[in-house]
């Protein structure tokens, strides 16, 4: 096997998971998560998102969240953002880095965000016009890349199609997402083979959610190709309000553990992760699906195998 030698993992929890809790975590302890999981070497977290506060009331204090996280040199902390009262927000607040999204699904889009996929797409060019005169950094994901719960699969044209105008408008980099684990590693890898071809300098992220526990697999099969940057939630926390089903992303630590139980670096030390984990936890006072959360790391009891190739 061809595996990179390290990759980046993009801490999505305190967007994608608390975006789908029924409980609003208040202001205060998102900012502490935020902090705890700044000094874990993670180097990138996707903090909240600038949309309509009626649309996702979980994560209605993202002004204000933004404002008060104190930024750690070294890491970058995005926003999501869907339209231009989006951009708007991001730029009152400083943000550095956005996340733009559209579904490669024409009824989940629809009901995501109110809008068609071309409506979204010309709305980002505009938005990534302004963004990038401000030097903002760009991420474009495609939300239910590899199917969707209202129309099924997706076809591969649909996903260039996006990733092509995304292109076009100078994103940095492009995330498919699977928003209702309804990848498998089969298709990840074709799905990979076939839109790298078409990205250029922009670099690859992969979002898999664990809804039906091939989110780990899924991740083999992409390092197998050399994609280095995959999403992870804290706990294993997340889910889409507006996906049927849709349940948590892989949890960092899991993914995490992998990682370096295999050799690749991720620059993120194990033990403050779980203690994040451990955190997200308690103030939702509910079990979360990481395995680690239950099982630990792993300890090898004083023998070295197991961390090798
Ligand atoms: N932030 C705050 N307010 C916003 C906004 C934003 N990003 N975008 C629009 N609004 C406000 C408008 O100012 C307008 O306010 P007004 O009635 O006081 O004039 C009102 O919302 C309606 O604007 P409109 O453009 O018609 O928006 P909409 O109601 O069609 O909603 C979205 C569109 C995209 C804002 C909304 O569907 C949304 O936020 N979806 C997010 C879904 C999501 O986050 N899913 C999970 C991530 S995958
Ligand atoms: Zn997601």
């Amino acid at each position: 096997m061809n595996l990179p030698k390290q990759v980046t993992i993009v801490e999505v929890g305190p967007r994608d998971g608390l975006q789908n809790e029924a409980l609003f975590v208040p202001t205060d302890q998102k900012v502490e998560l935020i902090r705890r999981l700044s000094e874990t070497g993670l180097r990138r977290i996707e903090i909240t998102s600038f949309v309509h506060p009626k649309a996702i009331p979980q994560l209605q204090d993202s002004d204000e969240v933004v404002k008060r996280v104190a930024p750690k040199p070294g890491i970058s902390y995005s926003t999501l953002v869907p339209n231009e009262k989006g951009l708007e927000r991001a730029l009152q607040a400083g943000v550095k880095e956005i996340g733009l999204f559209v579904s490669a699904s024409e009824t989940h889009n629809q009901k995501n965000v109110r809008m068609s996929i071309s409506d979204s797409l010309k709305g980002f060019q505009r938005i990534a016009q302004r963004a990038l005169a401000h030097d903002i950094r760009m991420r474009g994901y495609v939300v239910t890349a590899f199917g969707c719960p209202y129309e099924g699969r997706i076809s591969l044209e649909r996903v260039e199609w996006i990733v092509k105008e995304y292109k076009a408008m100078g994103i940095h980099e492009i995330a498919l997402g699977d928003t209702t684990g309804m990848a498998n590693p089969l298709l990840v890898s074709r799905w990979v083979e076939q839109i790298r071809p078409i990205l250029g300098e922009t670099d690859l992220a992969l979002h898999f959610h664990n809804t039906r526990g091939t989110a780990l697999a899924n991740v083999l099969a992409a390092l197998e190709l050399g994609v280095t940057i995959f999403d992870g939630a804290v706990g294993g926390l997340g889910g889409c309000p507006y996906a049927p089903g849709a349940s948590g992303n892989v949890a960092t630590e899991d993914l995490v553990n992998m990682l370096e139980e295999m050799g690749i670096e991720t620059g993120i030390d194990l033990d403050k992760l779980l203690g994040c984990a451990r955190y997200v936890r308690e103030i939702l006072g509910k079990d979360l699906p990481g395995h680690l959360l239950s099982a630990g790391r792993v300890q090898w009891k004083g023998s070295e195998v197991g961390n090798e190739r």
